[in-house]
C-alpha cells in the first residue's frame, strides 16, 4: 500500500472527477433524470464514444460558479487526504459555455474551490485549459485564444483532449502556437486511442514538454527511444487505459517497459470515478501489481513536480 507516499498528479479532467453521489445530488438540484448515465451509483458507458457522452451529461449538471467551486474543493480535499501535494486539473471552458455559465465564471468557480482546498489542506493545484478535439480546429483555436488572453495565475497550461481518432495533430498546430506564445505549458492527449504515429505527430507539430497518455508509443521502439532522449514526460493513467481497453489488463500495460527504457513517466487518474479508480489506487497498482519499489514511485512523483506547470519558487517548495 502507498498511503505513506507523497503523491502528485498532472492529469485529471475535473468533470471526470465527479463522484456519482455528487452527480446525483446535482441532478436532484436541477431536476434532471440520470437513469441513462448512472446505475447502481456507477456511471454507464461501454466504449470511448459513450464514455464521452456520459462525461458531457455529467458536466451539464454543473451550472453555477458555486457548483464548480464545490466540485474542485471536494476533489482536491480528497486527494490531499491521500497524501497528494500537487494536482493539475484539466478544465474545459467549452463545457462552461455549453451550460450558459460562461468561461470566466467557470474558471472563477474552479479557482474558488482550489483556493478553499489549499486553505483547508495545503494542497497546491493549477488548471490546464483544454481544447476539445472533436469540436474541430476552429473551436480549439477559439479556446486557445481565450486561454492566451486570460492570464489567470492558476491557469498555467493548455491541453487537447477528446476524440483522438478525429482530425490530424497538424490541424491544431495553430492553436498550440497561440498558447505557446502566451507562455502556457503544453501537453496533448496522444497515443491513447491512436497508435504511435499520433505521439510522433504530437512531438513534431506541437513540441510539448509532456504527453497525456503517450502509452501507445510502446508500439514503436524508435519512438520510445526518442521520448527518452528528449526527456518528454508521459502522464500515464493505467486504470483509465485498462478500463477503456487500450490494454486488456495491468499485466500487459507498458508503464514498466517505458520506465525501464528511460522514459520519464508519472502516475495519474484521468477521470477517476468513471474508471473505478483514484490517484491513490493508481499508486497502489504501481506498487502491488506492477512491482515498482517505493523509491521508484517517489521518483515518478518527483518527475511530476519537475514537469509541473508552476513557477520555480513553487516547484522548489513542492520538492
Ligand atoms: N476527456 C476526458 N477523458 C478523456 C480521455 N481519457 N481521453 C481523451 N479525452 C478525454
Ligand atoms: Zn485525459
Amino acid at each position: 500500500m502507498t498511503l505513506h507516499l507523497k503523491k502528485a498528479e498532472l492529469h485529471c479532467h475535473i468533470e471526470g472527477a465527479t463522484p456519482p453521489e455528487l452527480a446525483l445530488r446535482q441532478a436532484r438540484k436541477y431536476g434532471v433524470d440520470t437513469s441513462a448515465i448512472i446505475r447502481d451509483k456507477a456511471y454507464v458507458w461501454d466504449d470511448f464514444t459513450s464514455f464521452l457522452k456520459c462525461y458531457d451529461s455529467v458536466a451539464s449538471l454543473f451550472r453555477t460558479e458555486g457548483d464548480y467551486a464545490l466540485l474542485a474543493e471536494a476533489y482536491l480535499s480528497e486527494l490531499a487526504e491521500a497524501g497528494t501535494i500537487y494536482s493539475e486539473i484539466i478544465v474545459s471552458p467549452d463545457h462552461g459555455n455549453t451550460v450558459g455559465l460562461g468561461a470566466d465564471a467557470y474558471i472563477e468557480g474552479l479557482a474558488a474551490g482550489m483556493d478553499a482546498a489549499k486553505a483547508k489542506t495545503g494542497i497546491e493545484s493549477r488548471m490546464l485549459i483544454t481544447g476539445i478535439r472533436h469540436l474541430g480546429p476552429e473551436a480549439v483555436i477559439r479556446t486557445a485564444e481565450y486561454a492566451a488572453r486570460l492570464r489567470h495565475p492558476l491557469v498555467t497550461g493548455f491541453n487537447l483532449a477528446g476524440e483522438e481518432r478525429m482530425h490530424s495533430v497538424a490541424e491544431f498546430s495553430r492553436a498550440f502556437d497561440i498558447v505557446r506564445d502566451a507562455d502556457l505549458g503544453l501537453t496533448i492527449h496522444a497515443g491513447e486511442l491512436s497508435g504511435a504515429f499520433s505521439v510522433r505527430d504530437a512531438l513534431d507539430h506541437v513540441r510539448p514538454t509532456r504527453i497525456s497518455h503517450g502509452v501507445r508509443a510502446i508500439e514503436d521502439e524508435d519512438l520510445v527511444k526518442r521520448l527518452a532522449d528528449e526527456g518528454v514526460v508521459l502522464e500515464v493513467c493505467p486504470g483509465s487505459n485498462v478500463s477503456l481497453q487500450v490494454f486488456p489488463d495491468f499485466a500487459s500495460h507498458p508503464l514498466k517497459a517505458l520506465y525501464t527504457a528511460g522514459v520519464r513517466v508519472t502516475l495519474n487518474s484521468d477521470d477517476p470515478p468513471f474508471f473505478h479508480t483514484s490517484l491513490a489506487q493508481e499508486y497502489d497498482i504501481a506498487s502491488t501489481v506492477m512491482g515498482f519499489e517505493d523509491s521508484e514511485i517517489n521518483g515518478m512523483t518527483r518527475t511530476a513536480i519537475e514537469a509541473a506547470f508552476v513557477d520555480e519558487a513553487t516547484r522548489q517548495r513542492l520538492f
